[in-house]
């Protein structure tokens, strides 16, 4: 982990802690971290999932990759720096969502292992649950929601994940999911089912 740039700060513990926030919640605080393609159906899964937690009385939100774009991370394009930079800052707005006893969900590609990784190792192992949404490039390419994969091949955007920039498969995600086989409210089954039986909901 890198050190902070100044020397002159230091840490300031609040008078509620994570624990006494989370008594007060039907959840505990967590990161569903899903990765995958763009058109795998991370958003629309995480959505899905975010809704019923949300209707089951839980506290949640979900960071979405776009989104962000426009606003925290608007300075970051997508080299393979830019991309590790936009997952280290996801990463520490994840934790405070933790700290607040907050289920946060994430969706962004986060296409690099070790960026993922360095997550993890920010937060308590239970604390990150990692997502792989699994689905042919085949299949994402032929939903192209955005458009984007065919400006892809056409050569217009440059480092575009799956067609020519590198997607690393997790190797330890705790669910991965094929969203090619399931449709969007059987991942979600699957998510909250996870959810419940680790006792990260009560609901
Ligand atoms: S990440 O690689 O840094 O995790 P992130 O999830 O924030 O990516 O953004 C991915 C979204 O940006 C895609 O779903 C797509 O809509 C858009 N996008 C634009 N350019 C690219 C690109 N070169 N590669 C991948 N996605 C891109």
């Amino acid at each position: 982990m890198t050190e902070p740039k100044s020397k002159h700060i230091t840490w300031h513990h609040g008078l509620v802690s994570r624990e006494e926030r989370e008594k007060h919640n039907k959840n505990v605080g967590a990161i569903l971290w899903y990765t995958g393609l763009s058109g795998c159906g991370k958003s629309t899964i995480a959505n899905e999932v975010e809704k019923r937690l949300f209707d089951g009385g839980c506290m949640t939100y979900v960071l979405d990759g776009d989104n962000i774009r426009f606003g925290l991370n608007k300075n970051l394009g997508f080299s393979p720096e830019d991309r590790t930079e936009n997952i280290r800052r996801i990463g520490e707005v994840s934790k405070l969502f933790v700290d607040a006893g907050i289920i946060v969900s994430t969706a962004f590609i986060s296409p690099y292992r070790k960026d993922r990784d360095a997550v993890r190792e920010i937060v308590e192992d239970k604390d990150m649950i990692e997502i792989y949404i699994k689905c042919d490039i085949e299949i994402c390419e032929e939903r192209d929601p955005k458009g984007l994969y065919k400006k892809a091949r056409a050569g217009e955007i440059p480092e575009f994940t799956g067609i020519s920039a590198p997607y690393e498969e997790p190797e330890n995600a705790e669910l991965v999911i094929d969203s090619g086989k399931h449709d969007v409210g059987e991942c979600a089954d699957i998510i909250i089912d996870y959810l419940k039986k680790n006792k990260y909901i009560d609901m």
